[in-house]
């Protein structure tokens, strides 16, 4: 496989919704189990690539608080993955200067999870190459919601006035803070919907759909993704003339 290291600029932000995992092993008469497995491999591919492409912010949905309705047998082998994973990765994230960070609801883990989920985020928190966010029982209703707990908390302490309550208050509490809203947005397997990912942080992302699935989605695909993105004129509500004419003032 030709793996490029360059092409046209990478996005600062990638977020991506990793899906197709279950079809993919249906389709070859496999447990979907198996097809996590090798999503887990693909989800590999995808981190390096980006750290080689210079993506500052990479976050990945891995578990959305609705898969907790899934069949037991498939949660418990996800969260099975999820602890040999991160186990079997979190060194060689940290030899890639690579900073792991979680969003998401944890307290729902068992706590050898959530134990290993701080071994790695521990692991890695002096790396600055790019950073690495899990999505794991993550919801972007959940986000908002924790976000507006933590801003009437800070009212009632008398921290913070009703009136200073403002976009920056809010986007400051959401499990992202302190890093851009994503500029490109990838979906694989096929659906065309945003599932409860990043919904206040997508407000202005580029969304990109893909019908390949997500354990056949390599280095090249991303590069579409990216060179797709590279095409797009983000506006943020100005004209094109505007853009055109260099007149981008706020
Ligand atoms: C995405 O793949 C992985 C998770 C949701 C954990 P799916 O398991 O949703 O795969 P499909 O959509 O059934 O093919
Ligand atoms: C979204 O995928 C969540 C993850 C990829 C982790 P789903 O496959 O669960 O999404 P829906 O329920 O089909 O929209
Ligand atoms: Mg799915």
């Amino acid at each position: 496989m030709g793996i490029r290291a360059s092409g046209p600029p990478a996005p600062r932000h990638v977020a991506i919704i990793m899906d197709g995992n279950g079809r993919w092993a249906r389709a070859r008469n496999l447990p979907r189990p198996e097809g996590h497995r090798q999503g887990a491999a693909a989800t590999r591919r995808v981190v390096e690539h980006c750290a080689r492409r210079g993506v500052r912010v990479l976050t990945l949905f891995a578990f959305s608080s609705e898969n907790w309705r899934r069949p037991p047998t498939e949660v418990r082998s996800l969260m099975e993955l999820f602890l040999v994973t991160l186990r079997r990765e979190s060194r060689r994230l940290a030899e890639n200067g690579i900073r792991v960070c979680f969003i998401g609801d944890r307290s729902a883990f068992q706590p050898r999870l959530r134990e290993e989920i701080e071994a790695a985020e521990r692991l890695t928190a002096e790396c600055v190459r790019m950073q690495l966010n899990i999505a794991a029982n993550y919801g972007g209703r959940w986000d908002i919601t924790q976000a507006a707990r933590r801003l009437c908390g800070a009212v009632r302490a008398g921290e913070l006035d009703p009136a200073q309550v403002d976009e920056a208050a809010l986007a400051e509490r959401l499990a992202t803070q302190g890093v851009p809203d994503p500029d490109l947005f990838i979906r694989t397997g096929g659906e065309h919907r945003i599932s409860n990912f990043l919904l206040w942080q997508l407000a202005y992302t580029e969304l990109y759909f893909t019908d390949t699935l997500w354990p056949d989605f390599e280095a090249e695909d991303l590069e579409a993704a990216f060179a797709d993105y590279a095409s797009r004129q983000r506006r943020f509500g100005r004209t094109g003339e505007q853009l055109r004419s260099g007149d981008a003032g706020a």
